[in-house]
Protein backbone atom coordinates (compact mmCIF):
# COMPACT_ATOMS: atom_id res chain seq x y z
CA UNK A 1 0.00 0.00 0.00
CA UNK A 2 3.21 2.62 0.82
CA UNK A 3 3.77 3.28 -2.92
CA UNK A 4 3.04 6.62 -4.44
CA UNK A 5 0.64 6.10 -7.19
CA UNK A 6 1.22 9.73 -8.02
CA UNK A 7 4.61 11.93 -7.79
CA UNK A 8 5.60 14.97 -9.32
CA UNK A 9 9.20 16.64 -9.77
CA UNK A 10 9.66 20.51 -9.83
CA UNK A 11 6.38 20.80 -12.03
CA UNK A 12 6.13 23.88 -13.90
CA UNK A 13 3.62 25.97 -15.69
CA UNK A 14 3.83 28.90 -17.61
CA UNK A 15 0.64 30.18 -19.72
CA UNK A 16 2.36 32.38 -22.42
CA UNK A 17 0.21 35.23 -24.43
CA UNK A 18 -0.14 38.62 -24.36
CA UNK A 19 0.34 38.34 -20.35
CA UNK A 20 2.65 35.38 -19.33
CA UNK A 21 1.27 33.89 -16.13
CA UNK A 22 3.72 31.73 -13.83
CA UNK A 23 0.97 29.44 -13.00
CA UNK A 24 2.79 26.68 -11.46
CA UNK A 25 6.40 27.53 -10.04
CA UNK A 26 8.03 24.08 -8.93
CA UNK A 27 5.51 21.67 -7.34
CA UNK A 28 7.05 18.62 -6.00
CA UNK A 29 4.03 16.29 -5.03
CA UNK A 30 3.35 12.45 -3.62
CA UNK A 31 0.09 10.80 -3.61
CA UNK A 32 0.04 7.66 -1.96
CA UNK A 33 -1.69 5.05 -3.40
CA UNK A 34 -5.40 4.62 -1.12
CA UNK A 35 -5.19 8.28 0.01
CA UNK A 36 -7.39 10.83 -0.05
CA UNK A 37 -5.73 14.21 -0.70
CA UNK A 38 -7.46 17.61 -0.73
CA UNK A 39 -5.73 20.74 -2.55
CA UNK A 40 -6.30 24.22 -1.35
CA UNK A 41 -5.74 27.53 -1.77
CA UNK A 42 -6.74 30.60 -3.24
CA UNK A 43 -8.28 30.97 -6.33
CA UNK A 44 -6.39 31.95 -9.23
CA UNK A 45 -3.18 30.28 -7.80
CA UNK A 46 -2.28 27.26 -9.53
CA UNK A 47 -4.89 24.47 -8.19
CA UNK A 48 -6.87 23.68 -11.01
CA UNK A 49 -3.58 23.89 -13.34
CA UNK A 50 -1.99 21.43 -11.46
CA UNK A 51 -5.04 19.10 -11.12
CA UNK A 52 -5.70 19.08 -14.61
CA UNK A 53 -1.48 18.33 -15.31
CA UNK A 54 -1.99 15.09 -12.66
CA UNK A 55 -4.74 14.35 -14.69
CA UNK A 56 -3.21 14.09 -18.18
CA UNK A 57 -5.57 16.90 -19.38
CA UNK A 58 -2.85 19.31 -20.19
CA UNK A 59 0.91 19.18 -19.86
CA UNK A 60 3.89 20.94 -18.24
CA UNK A 61 6.25 23.30 -19.53
CA UNK A 62 8.80 21.44 -17.65
CA UNK A 63 9.47 18.94 -14.71
CA UNK A 64 8.06 15.39 -14.19
CA UNK A 65 4.76 13.68 -13.08
CA UNK A 66 4.81 10.06 -12.67
CA UNK A 67 1.60 7.76 -12.50
CA UNK A 68 2.27 4.73 -11.12
CA UNK A 69 5.92 5.02 -12.03
CA UNK A 70 5.33 6.32 -15.94
CA UNK A 71 6.84 9.68 -16.59
CA UNK A 72 3.65 11.19 -18.10
CA UNK A 73 5.30 13.99 -19.50
CA UNK A 74 7.25 11.43 -21.82
CA UNK A 75 4.20 10.13 -23.42
CA UNK A 76 2.71 10.80 -27.27
CA UNK A 77 -0.30 12.22 -27.44
CA UNK A 78 -2.10 9.14 -28.28
CA UNK A 79 -0.77 7.76 -24.74
CA UNK A 80 -1.69 10.08 -22.80
CA UNK A 81 -5.34 9.99 -24.41
CA UNK A 82 -5.22 6.46 -23.24
CA UNK A 83 -4.25 7.29 -20.06
CA UNK A 84 -6.98 9.63 -19.38
CA UNK A 85 -9.22 7.29 -20.85
CA UNK A 86 -8.19 3.97 -18.53
CA UNK A 87 -6.06 5.61 -15.65
CA UNK A 88 -7.11 8.69 -14.60
CA UNK A 89 -11.12 9.53 -13.59
CA UNK A 90 -12.24 13.07 -13.83
CA UNK A 91 -14.80 15.39 -12.27
CA UNK A 92 -15.98 18.58 -12.61
CA UNK A 93 -17.50 21.38 -10.77
CA UNK A 94 -20.18 21.32 -13.27
CA UNK A 95 -21.12 17.87 -13.80
CA UNK A 96 -21.04 17.84 -17.59
CA UNK A 97 -23.41 14.92 -18.31
CA UNK A 98 -25.21 14.10 -21.61
CA UNK A 99 -28.39 15.71 -21.18
CA UNK A 100 -30.56 13.33 -23.37
CA UNK A 101 -29.30 10.02 -21.79
CA UNK A 102 -30.44 8.42 -18.67
CA UNK A 103 -28.29 8.05 -15.39
CA UNK A 104 -27.55 4.86 -15.93
CA UNK A 105 -26.75 5.56 -20.12
CA UNK A 106 -24.49 8.04 -18.87
CA UNK A 107 -22.35 5.52 -16.78
CA UNK A 108 -22.61 3.61 -19.54
CA UNK A 109 -20.99 5.77 -22.16
CA UNK A 110 -17.16 5.93 -21.19
CA UNK A 111 -17.55 1.87 -21.26
CA UNK A 112 -18.78 1.81 -24.53
CA UNK A 113 -15.73 3.70 -25.49
CA UNK A 114 -13.68 1.54 -23.60
CA UNK A 115 -14.98 -1.48 -25.64
CA UNK A 116 -16.87 -3.40 -23.44
CA UNK A 117 -19.78 -5.46 -23.95
CA UNK A 118 -23.18 -4.02 -23.74
CA UNK A 119 -24.12 -6.66 -21.26
CA UNK A 120 -21.14 -5.55 -19.31
CA UNK A 121 -21.46 -1.96 -19.19
CA UNK A 122 -25.25 -2.29 -17.81
CA UNK A 123 -23.74 -4.50 -14.58
CA UNK A 124 -20.98 -2.15 -13.58
CA UNK A 125 -22.75 1.06 -14.52
CA UNK A 126 -25.42 -0.43 -12.00
CA UNK A 127 -23.03 -1.23 -9.44
CA UNK A 128 -21.68 1.88 -9.17
CA UNK A 129 -25.18 4.09 -9.02
CA UNK A 130 -25.70 1.53 -6.54
CA UNK A 131 -22.77 2.58 -4.88
CA UNK A 132 -23.49 5.88 -4.97
CA UNK A 133 -27.00 5.69 -3.65
CA UNK A 134 -28.78 6.44 -7.17
CA UNK A 135 -30.17 2.83 -7.29
CA UNK A 136 -33.54 4.01 -7.72
CA UNK A 137 -32.46 6.65 -10.23
CA UNK A 138 -31.17 4.67 -13.12
CA UNK A 139 -33.76 5.29 -15.82
CA UNK A 140 -33.46 9.15 -14.96
CA UNK A 141 -32.87 11.87 -16.64
CA UNK A 142 -29.90 14.73 -15.72
CA UNK A 143 -32.97 16.78 -15.40
CA UNK A 144 -35.04 14.94 -13.30
CA UNK A 145 -31.98 14.64 -10.54
CA UNK A 146 -31.12 17.35 -7.88
CA UNK A 147 -27.62 18.50 -8.57
CA UNK A 148 -25.86 16.47 -5.90
CA UNK A 149 -27.70 13.25 -7.64
CA UNK A 150 -26.31 14.76 -11.15
CA UNK A 151 -22.68 14.67 -9.26
CA UNK A 152 -23.07 11.29 -7.81
CA UNK A 153 -24.02 10.35 -11.21
CA UNK A 154 -20.72 11.56 -12.97
CA UNK A 155 -18.53 10.54 -10.09
CA UNK A 156 -19.78 7.27 -10.99
CA UNK A 157 -18.85 8.02 -14.27
CA UNK A 158 -15.75 8.60 -13.56
CA UNK A 159 -15.36 5.43 -11.82
CA UNK A 160 -16.79 3.53 -15.07
CA UNK A 161 -13.30 2.83 -16.17
CA UNK A 162 -11.74 1.73 -12.90
CA UNK A 163 -9.11 4.33 -12.78
CA UNK A 164 -6.32 4.26 -10.96
CA UNK A 165 -7.03 7.51 -9.79
CA UNK A 166 -10.08 10.06 -9.29
CA UNK A 167 -9.57 13.83 -9.95
CA UNK A 168 -12.10 16.12 -8.31
CA UNK A 169 -12.07 19.97 -9.35
CA UNK A 170 -14.70 21.80 -6.89
CA UNK A 171 -16.86 18.89 -7.06
CA UNK A 172 -19.26 20.58 -4.71
CA UNK A 173 -18.46 24.03 -5.77
CA UNK A 174 -22.40 24.26 -7.34
CA UNK A 175 -23.85 22.54 -4.90
CA UNK A 176 -25.63 23.93 -1.76
CA UNK A 177 -23.90 23.24 1.59
CA UNK A 178 -26.37 19.96 2.39
CA UNK A 179 -26.12 18.34 -1.21
CA UNK A 180 -22.51 18.95 -0.86
CA UNK A 181 -22.05 17.14 2.56
CA UNK A 182 -23.88 14.70 1.09
CA UNK A 183 -21.88 14.31 -2.30
CA UNK A 184 -18.54 14.28 0.41
CA UNK A 185 -19.88 11.28 1.85
CA UNK A 186 -19.67 9.50 -1.16
CA UNK A 187 -16.74 10.29 -2.04
CA UNK A 188 -15.20 9.26 1.24
CA UNK A 189 -17.36 5.82 0.92
CA UNK A 190 -15.47 5.49 -2.63
CA UNK A 191 -12.25 6.45 -0.74
CA UNK A 192 -12.99 3.75 1.31
CA UNK A 193 -13.25 0.90 -0.96
CA UNK A 194 -9.54 1.90 -2.22
CA UNK A 195 -10.06 4.37 -4.20
CA UNK A 196 -7.17 7.57 -4.56
CA UNK A 197 -8.81 10.71 -4.30
CA UNK A 198 -7.54 14.40 -5.65
CA UNK A 199 -9.67 16.44 -5.02
CA UNK A 200 -9.90 20.42 -5.09
CA UNK A 201 -11.89 22.34 -2.78
CA UNK A 202 -12.17 26.07 -1.19
CA UNK A 203 -14.16 24.89 1.90
CA UNK A 204 -11.55 23.76 4.75
CA UNK A 205 -14.47 21.67 5.89
CA UNK A 206 -14.14 18.90 3.57
CA UNK A 207 -10.36 19.03 3.13
CA UNK A 208 -10.72 18.30 7.35
CA UNK A 209 -11.84 15.06 5.84
CA UNK A 210 -8.71 14.26 3.57
CA UNK A 211 -5.93 12.22 4.77
CA UNK A 212 -3.43 14.93 2.91
CA UNK A 213 -3.44 18.55 2.73
CA UNK A 214 -2.13 19.88 0.28
CA UNK A 215 -1.67 24.16 -0.04
CA UNK A 216 -1.17 25.86 -3.10
CA UNK A 217 -0.37 29.29 -2.87
CA UNK A 218 1.19 31.32 -5.86
CA UNK A 219 1.87 28.08 -7.42
CA UNK A 220 4.12 26.59 -5.26
CA UNK A 221 3.62 24.47 -2.26
CA UNK A 222 3.48 25.30 1.50
N1 LIG B 1 -5.54 28.45 -20.28
C1 LIG B 1 -4.97 29.46 -19.62
N2 LIG B 1 -4.31 30.45 -20.27
C2 LIG B 1 -3.70 31.44 -19.61
N3 LIG B 1 -3.69 31.57 -18.28
C3 LIG B 1 -4.32 30.62 -17.56
C4 LIG B 1 -4.99 29.52 -18.18
N4 LIG B 1 -5.54 28.74 -17.22
C5 LIG B 1 -5.22 29.33 -16.04
N5 LIG B 1 -4.49 30.44 -16.23
C6 LIG B 1 -3.93 31.31 -15.18
O1 LIG B 1 -3.11 30.51 -14.33
C7 LIG B 1 -3.30 30.88 -12.97
C8 LIG B 1 -3.77 29.67 -12.18
O2 LIG B 1 -5.07 29.33 -12.62
P1 LIG B 1 -5.89 28.08 -12.04
O3 LIG B 1 -7.10 27.90 -12.86
O4 LIG B 1 -4.98 26.91 -11.94
O5 LIG B 1 -6.25 28.60 -10.57
P2 LIG B 1 -7.17 27.94 -9.43
O6 LIG B 1 -6.32 27.89 -8.20
O7 LIG B 1 -7.79 26.69 -9.92
O8 LIG B 1 -8.29 29.06 -9.23
P3 LIG B 1 -9.85 28.89 -8.81
O9 LIG B 1 -9.84 28.56 -7.35
O10 LIG B 1 -10.43 30.26 -9.06
O11 LIG B 1 -10.45 27.82 -9.66
C9 LIG B 1 -4.28 32.04 -12.97
O12 LIG B 1 -3.54 33.23 -12.92
C10 LIG B 1 -5.00 31.91 -14.29
O13 LIG B 1 -5.40 33.16 -14.76
MG1 LIG C 1 -9.75 26.16 -10.34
Amino acid sequence: MNEAILKTQELKKVYGGSVVTEALRGIDLEVMRGNFTCIVGPSGHGKSTLLHILGGLDRPTSGKVFLDGVDMTQLSDNELTEIRLRRTGFVFQFFNLVPNLTALENVELPLMFAGISANKQELKAKDLLDLLGLADKLNSKPNQLSGGQQQRVAIARALANEPDILLMDEPTGNLDSGSGAEVLDYVVRVNKEGKTIVLVTHHEGIAERAQQIVRVVDGIIQ
